[in-house]
């Protein structure tokens, strides 16, 4: 059918909002592909450890921990940075810790997006305290123009434009995170209004 795929490009969601596929599903997962065997080169001997950002990050990380052979193991821990709407708090507080240790091990946190670094900054300093062995970050999707903290990802999938993004984990007040691929969210302009003047 000719006109599917603009069709399919830009879904109509709840009312007012609406998603333009950004980053396809196959490509998410051709690209994860290729980050876990880029991983495994880099620790060719060594089990890894996965440590991801509830709950953003957890598509990602099942995925990815599929993807890279040898020993891997995961754990998950959870902070907030976002209130309901697409603007950032800037402030970033622990609400669930790690089950285990990772005292010498190599950790691999896996976010799911890079914007301000804000919540990677919080979570290396935390983390590095704790002694891993090695300590790498990688994100599904960085934001370098949003950049507020010195903070850069080991392994990225996507740089993407300074966009607000939903899918594949990502969400816009809890909605949107099981959309198999990665979109731009946009709302009306009365929606969009309402949520600046937040
Ligand atoms: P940072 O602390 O500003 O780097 O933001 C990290 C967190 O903000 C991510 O883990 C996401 O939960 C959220 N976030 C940042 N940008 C977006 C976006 O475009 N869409 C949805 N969530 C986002
Ligand atoms: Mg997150």
């Amino acid at each position: 059918m000719p006109n599917r795929g603009r069709k399919q490009r830009k879904n109509k969601k709840a009312p007012g909002e609406s998603v333009k596929i950004l980053i396809s599903g196959p490509r998410i997962q051709r690209r994860i592909q290729a980050l876990a065997r880029q991983i495994r080169r880099d620790f060719p001997d060594e089990p890894l450890h996965l440590v991801s950002v509830l709950k953003g990050g957890v598509f990602f990380l099942t995925d990815l921990a599929r993807s890279i052979s040898g020993e891997v193991s995961f754990d998950f821990i959870a902070v907030s940075s976002y209130g309901h709407d697409t603007h950032s708090s800037g402030q970033v507080r622990l609400t669930r810790d790690l089950d285990s240790s990772i005292e010498g091990k190599t950790v691999i946190v896996v976010e799911d997006i890079l914007d301000t670094g804000m919540t990677l900054q919080y979570l290396l300093k935390l983390f590095q305290q704790r002694k891993p062995k090695h300590l790498r970050v990688a994100v599904l999707l960085d934001k370098p123009d949003r950049r507020v903290a010195p903070v850069r990802a080991d392994y990225v999938g996507f740089s993407i434009p300074n966009e607000f993004v939903v899918g594949y984990g990502l969400d816009y007040s809890e909605r949107y995170r099981n959309l198999p691929y990665v979109g731009v969210l946009s709302l009306d302009s009365k929606l969009a209004k309402k949520v600046a003047e937040k």
